[in-house]
Order: structure tokens, then sequence, then C-alpha cells
């Protein structure tokens, strides 16, 4: 044990580390140490906090980890009002500012052009070098004060590094969320069955808003500096002033340039239209600001913004194509979205077929009518959407839109809930769309946790009539022969054309040689990204690739010498080149260069056209019947042409090569596994059936609050309302819900089924007692690496187990814990890249305890 004025020291020295560390890898991205080693480091700190509490200071590098909740944020007065900017989506505004400017001051002026970051603006107080405040914009003249959040953002300093910074000042940024860190926490939440956020921006001004800073730290938010107020500043103007920021450890992004000319200006804007692109976060323009404080001053303020800059917008992309009808799709909820059907429209690089409508208020308000010339764009969201009507092009015949009654699934009639844009259908337990989400609910890996019943082969299920309720499924095992070779094409709910990955267009038509296997394939995706560059391969590039001999009868020598031979001659590279940049595409190839690629005889680029229109996948044209096809526009003979095409035995093969993205069967194979794992999820304990009941308000927590509380569901059905209320943290939607939900005789009568079936009800007398500890490790995987220092690998696969969390043998970025042992094998550096947190054994045992 350390004496005080040891551990004091100790504190210091390992605060400084990190803290060094800390900028080292988030501020510079040059990381010196491993993850590994930064996260002992940070234990020991905090280890020493928690001994000698006096000595733990409100900067240290261990507070990053949030704790603090914060029920309502202080309003605090800004100090120097938070003004916005003008902006402008006019490159004429841009020189008509450049002019303005020159006009008022009489000598030389210098722009600084910065990317303009689409994150929250956030406002940082510092004095005496350590981090005071962290305010929001609000209305600009008082914030929210959310200190403990932003102190979680690790490319915040907390203490200033270098020196010559004033004793006071303000620093302004924007708080922002990379592209990375956004899609990691999307997965996340949709796994949880959480609805994802729009972008970026709206998750980290989601994030900085939560009242928990622990869980704002686990959002990985990063916050780019970019203005600076306050008195005895080093320079007299802006950018050797930022410069200066960043050494005293902020976050500045590099690309910022000085521009003197209207020309330089440009060239910086038009550069960033493209290259934003490239970047790990969002940008939505570009600031040009005067470089001197003293003509800054000289240009002063309007009411609202500096006179001394401005923001040029990129626009967003859009563009015009006609509605062809409205469908309105019912979720699992209930609820139901109008989505536009348009006539396919490139935008920003992809073939947009349908877009949201959002809901009946909307309609109403643009007034969108079938027959309709709509704009659609795409902005920071997922689905792009319809803004606007340009109502000169509008047919003279075209009627009102009126939002449907009905569900258009089951004709229940729909309702609205006051206060509520959406409609919703409260058919729940017939409803088609809503039966389905259920099953999907119900057999999650959080829930029954059954293997092998993807989304789709619950819909071929359904539409088979095989799969109505939950007790269906554990009535399958009498259907055994009928399975086999059951199959459905699968439109996914995308809102664009499914595009085929490139490394099973060359697997499918075997580009390069005639016996290429799907590994390399990918290998070949994986090298050469694009099948322009494969077409430039070197025989050396080959040997170093294709490694892998799928057919024994020949070696891989004399493959990569037919890819070689095959690549050499020049029809074939005449042949690849005419796909041109449709073979660069990172995000797949679409339906019409898989046509083009076919080479129908007969078949004009107009047919292509139709063809795409009318279908999504070539597997659905490949079955199309000559009337179906003529009935679309194709003429007699093509359509003959285009279906013997498709009987020749090669071209069957090809497409089954090609659309395993698109057909859901079942083989003997995943049958049994299914089957096998129904038969496995009967073991599953209480509290996990509660929940994949799907009872509204029911989630993980709360389902086994309630399994605790009740120990079995007889005596949760019997239950009072009361006696619901009267269990903590139990309120009163959860207790209406409830009882509403085994009100329903429908829902008795399944759960009977059910526990025919014999699917735990009760809960087990040992297990009620460990529930708190099962709690910890519910749903999370584990891996090992190494050679752990009591435990054998068996053993700890089996705690993991008996705590109800799950032993893998594989990284990835699903992964929870890496339980790291003596000599760690490649495992630790994968899961370092991942973020996956990574544990000792004591660390492991100590969660078990729960301590
Ligand atoms: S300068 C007094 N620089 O965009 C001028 N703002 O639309 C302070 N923004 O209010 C702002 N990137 O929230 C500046 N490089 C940048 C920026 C930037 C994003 C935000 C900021 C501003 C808003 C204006």
């Amino acid at each position: 044990m350390l004496k005080p004025d040891q551990a004091k020291n100790r504190i210091e020295e390992l605060s400084k580390e990190l803290n060094e560390h800390n900028y080292r890898y988030y501020v510079l991205s040059e990381p010196v140490i491993s993850d590994y080693d930064f996260d002992m480091k940070m234990k020991e700190l905090g280890d020493l906090e928690a001994v000698f509490p006096q000595f733990s200071s409100p900067d240290s590098p261990t507070k990053r980890v949030g704790g603090e909740i914060t029920k309502e944020f202080r309003q605090v007065k800004h100090e120097y009002p938070m003004m916005s900017l003008g902006n402008t989506y006019s490159k004429q505004e841009v020189v008509d500012f450049i002019n303005r400017v020159k006009k008022v001051i009489s000598g030389d002026v210098e722009f600084v052009c910065e990317l303009k970051y689409d994150g929250v603006a956030i406002g940082l107080r510092y004095e005496n070098g350590k981090l005071a405040m962290g305010v929001t914009r609000g209305d600009g003249e008082q914030g929210d004060d959310v200190t403990a959040n932003i102190k979680t953002i690790r490319s915040v300093p907390l203490k200033l590094h270098g020196a010559g910074f004033p004793e006071k000042f303000e620093i302004r940024g924007e708080v922002m969320m990379t592209r990375d860190a956004f899609d990691k926490l999307n997965e996340a939440k949709i796994e949880n069955g959480d609805q994802p956020f729009a972008n970026p921006r709206n998750a980290a001004s989601g994030s900085l808003k939560m009242q928990d800073s622990a869980e704002v730290s686990k959002r990985n938010l990063d916050c780019f500096l970019y203005h600076l107020n306050g008195e005895n500043l080093p320079h007299n103007n802006h950018y050797d002033n930022i410069q200066e920021c960043r050494r005293w450890g902020f976050k500045i992004p590099k690309f910022m340039a000085k521009c003197r000319t209207i020309d330089e200006i440009f060239e910086f804007i038009n550069n960033w239209e493209h290259e934003r692109r490239q970047l790990n976060f969002d940008i939505d323009g570009v600031v040009i600001k005067v470089n001197s404080y003293t003509q800054q001053q000289e240009l002063g303020f309007t009411a609202k913004s500096p006179r001394w800059a401005i923001a040029y917008k990129y626009a967003a992309e859009s563009a015009s194509t006609r509605l062809l009808s409205i469908d309105y799709q019912v979720g699992r909820t209930g609820a139901v979205t109008p989505v536009a059907n348009l006539e396919p429209v490139l935008l920003a690089g992809t073939t947009v077929k349908r877009a949201s409508l959002h809901n009946a208020d909307i309609i109403k308000k643009l007034d969108v009518r079938i027959g309709d010339t709509v704009f659609v764009e795409k902005g920071g969201e997922i689905i792009p959407k319809i803004t606007g009507v340009d109502l000169n092009l509008r047919p003279a015949n075209a009627i009102e839109t009126v939002f449907i009654k009905n569900c258009p699934e089951c004709e229940t009639p729909l309702i609205r809930a006051e206060g509520e844009a959406a409609y919703y259908c409260p058919n729940d337990t017939g409803c088609p769309p809503q039966i389905k989400g259920k099953l999907e609910h119900f057999i999650s890996r959080k829930a029954m946790d059954i293997e092998g019943l993807g989304e789709g082969t619950i819909v071929l299920l359904f539409d088979k009539d095989y799969l109505k309720k939950f007790s269906d499924l554990y009535e399958l095992n009498r259907y055994k022969k009928e399975l086999i070779g059951l199959e459905k094409v699968i439109i996914p709910d995308t809102y664009e054309l499914p595009k085929v990955p490139l490394e099973k267009v060359i697997f499918a038509f075997r580009i390069g040689y005639n016996g290429l296997s799907l590994k390399n394939s990918n290998a070949i995706v994986k090298h050469f990204k694009s099948l322009a560059n494969y077409s430039k391969a070197t025989y050396t590039d080959l040997e170093e690739i294709i490694d892998f001999q799928g057919n024994k009868s020949i070696s891989v020598e004399r493959i990569r010498e037919k890819i070689y031979e095959y690549l050499k001659n020049p029809f074939n590279q005449e042949y690849l080149k005419s796909f041109g940049s449709d073979f660069e595409r990172e995000d797949g190839i679409s339906l019409e260069t898989i046509i083009r690629l076919l080479n129908i005889p007969g078949v004009t680029e107009t047919d292509i056209k139709i063809l795409i229109k009318n279908f999504d996948y070539i597997y659905l044209i490949s079955k199309a019947s000559v009337e179906e096809l003529m009935k679309i526009g194709i003429e007699l003979d093509i359509s003959e042409k285009v279906n013997n095409f498709f009987k020749d035995k090669k071209v069957i093969d090809w497409i089954s090569k090609l659309n395993t993205l698109s057909i859901t069967s079942i083989q003997e194979k995943s049958r049994d596994n299914l089957l096998l794992s129904i038969e496995n999820s009967k073991e599953r304990a209480f509290h996990y059936v509660l929940y994949a009941l799907g009872i509204r308000y029911v989630g993980e927590t709360v389902a086994k609050k309630l399994a605790h509380e009740f120990g079995s569901i007889d005596r949760l059905m019997n239950t009072s309302f009361d006696d619901l209320l009267s269990v903590p943290d139990i309120g009163l939607s959860i207790a209406n819900s409830v009882i509403d939900y085994f009100k329903n005789p429908l829902n008795r009568d399944e759960i009977g089924k059910l526990k025919k079936h014999g699917l735990k009800f009760e809960i087990e007398e040992t297990l009620r007692s460990n529930q708190i500890a099962d709690s910890v490790f519910n749903g999370k995987s584990f891996i090992v690496t190494g050679t752990l220092p009591t435990l054998s690998r068996e053993e700890a696969k089996k705690m993991i187990e008996e705590n109800g969390g799950r032993f893998v043998s594989s990284v990835s970025s699903k992964t929870d814990f890496l339980i790291l042992g003596e000599s760690p094998g490649s495992k630790l550096i994968k899961a370092q890249k991942l973020g996956v947190k990574i544990i000792n054994e004591t660390e492991f045992l100590n969660l078990i305890k729960n301590e």
C-alpha cells in the first residue's frame, strides 16, 4: 500500500501521462502506447483515486467515463453572445461578400477558409488552463450548462498544454460524431430494437442532452474548435490564434487555408464539395472569415451576425421526378407510413425509386398528388424525402391525395392518437406486418435466441401459413418434410435498388477463370477494389492474392496463370473496359449493369430501361414469362429471346450464384439447425420468455423485474393493477399495458399453448437469488485470448454461459468483452481496433460478483 504522499505523486504522474496519451490519441491521432497499456494505467489511477479521494482532481482523466447525472441543465448566460453566421447557397453572394469587405477595408484583405462542421455549437470556458464550463448555444444569449457531458469528450482538454494562454478565455466549436461512431451507435440501436438516429448531427445533439454522463461517455463524441474569444490573445489574427489553440491541446482540423483572391476561395469551396465524401465526419459548407482582428472590428456586426464572415452552404442534393403512386406501409408497431413510388432518378450517385412522405399532415401541406413532378432531396437522412411539388407541371386531372382510412394489410379502420402525427392500425394480434414484427422480436437474441430464422425465413414461413403465432414455432417439427425446398424472393424494405456485391459478379460470371471460387473472388475485390484495377493485375499481384485452390484437379499456380492469360487478352480487356465506372463501384453492381453483362441477344438499351423499371432483381427477370415481359412493353420476339435465354443451364447457374441476395430457401441443414435452436429455446429462463412476449413497455429490464417480483406468469397474470404499481420502477403505463395484455383471451390462450410446449413460465428458485448476477452478462458476448492466470478456457466459458452471456470464438464489432490472458494472439489487436472492452481475469470475476 502506498503512503499518502507517494499516492499523491503517483496520481499526478499518471494523470499527466494519461492526459498526454489522450491528446495523442484523440487530437493528433498518433497514439504511442497500446490501448491495453492505456487501460491499465487508467485502472491504476482509478484505484488510487478510490483509496485517496482527497487527491482526485476534477480534471483527472478518470472523469472522462462520466458518472455525474444532471436532472435539469442549468441555464448560463453567454459572456460573448453566440451569434450565428450569415449563410448562403449562392456563389454570387459569396462574391458580393468579398467585394463588400474589400470596399470597406482600405488595404489588403486576407481571408481564412474553413470547413463548416455539421454538429452542435458549443462554447468552452477555460480558467487558469482548466476547463471551467461547456455551454450550448441555446437562444444565443443563454444556453445549457453541459459541462459534465463535455468532460467525457476525449478530444476536449481538461487541462491545457504548453503555455501562453490567457488566464480566462472562451473557445467555440462544434460537438461532432464521426461517421464510424455513428454507424456503430445505430447498429447497436437497431439490434436493441430502438429507433436509429437519422444522421450524425442528430446523434451528437441527442447525446449531448443526455442526463447520464456515463452514457454520453460511451457515445464517443468529438469536438472541433474554430473561434477564440477573450482578452490578451497571443496574436491579432484568427489564423495564428487558432494554430496556437492546437498547441494548447484543442482539436483543430487541418483543413483550413489563407486565401487572398476570389479564385483561391472558390478553389477551396469547389475542392471540398467533392472531397467532403472522404471525410469521416459531415460538413455542410465552408466558412469564409476575414483574418485580421483589426479589420474584423472595422467591419463590425449586424444585429444577428458578424459582417466579417459568411457561410457558403452546399446545396442538399436534389432531383425532380414523377410521383407514380403512394404505398402505405405498416410497421411492427402498427404505425402507417406513406411511401412515394417514383420514376427512377439518379440522386447523389444512387438510383432512387422510393422516398418518404412522412405522414398525413405533410402530404396535405405539400399537396402532393399522383402524377405530380416532385422534388426529392437527400440530406443527412438515410431515406430520401419529397420536399416540394412543381405546380407548373401538374397534370390537369390530378386528384387530391386522401390518406387511407383502413389498414392496407388487414382493413381495420385506422386510428390517430391525439397530438400524434401518425395513424395506427390497432389490430395488433391480426395484422400481418405487426405479427411478423412480433415474431422477429420473439426469436431475437435477447429474447428466445432462436437462430436460423432471419427476417426472410419468417416471411417465408408466414406466407406459407406455417407460422402465425409464437406457439406455431414449437409445432414446426411436424412439417419436417414440407419445409425442405420452400423458397421465396424477398424484396427488402429498401428505398433504392439493391446492388449485387462485386465479388459475387466476379464469381458468378467467372471473370478471369472458369472455375473461380467465391473465396478467390473475395480476395480479388479486397485487393483491387474495382474491376478496372483487376484488369491491370500483374502476375506478382496474383501470386499475392490467389492462394486458394477450389478445384483439386488444377493447381493454384495454374489458376493464377489462367487468370493472367484472361486479363492479358485484348478482347477481354476491351470487354471489361466497356463497363467503365460501373465496375468502380464499391457499393455493388446495379441491375442495369448485370443485364448488360449477360449480353442477352436482341436486348437493346431501351429494353434494359424497361426491365430495370419493372424489376428489382435479376432473379425476377429470369423467372418472367413471355406474357409478363410483353405486358411491360417488351416486343414479342425479344420477350421470347429473354425467356429462352434464362432456360440455358449455364445461365441458370450464373443466376443462382448471383441471387443469394434476393432469395430465401430452406435446405435440410438449415431446417435441422432451426428446429434444434427452437428446441433449445425451451430452456430459456422465464424472464427471457416474458420479454419475448412483446408486451408494450416490457423491455429487458422490466421483464427481469417482473419475473423476479412475481416468480411466475400465473401470479403476474392474476395480479391487480395496484400490486403492479407497488413494484419499484413500475409506473402507470407499464402497469396498464400488462393488465391490458392479460385481459386479451387470445394472449392467455397463446400462453397456455406455450406452456404445454414446455417453455419456462416460472422462475427457478436457485436462479431467483442469482437474478442480479445473471443480469450482468445477459446477451453480452465474451472472447478469451491468451492463457488466463487461474481459469481454464472451459471454466471461463462455463461461467460466462451460466451467467447468461455468450462465449464466442472470433472478434467482431458486436463482441462486448475480451478477457486478456498471458501471450495473447491476434484477437487482441483486432479487439483494440474495434474498440472492444478489454478486461483481465480479476475484472471478469468481479463482474460475476457484481462488484
Ligand atoms: S465561426 C462569430 N466557423 O455554423 C462566428 N462557425 O451557421 C462564429 N460552424 O454558428 C462562428 N463550422 O455553429 C464558424 N468553421 C466554423 C464553423 C462554424 C461550423 C457553425 C457554428 C455557427 C454556424 C453558422
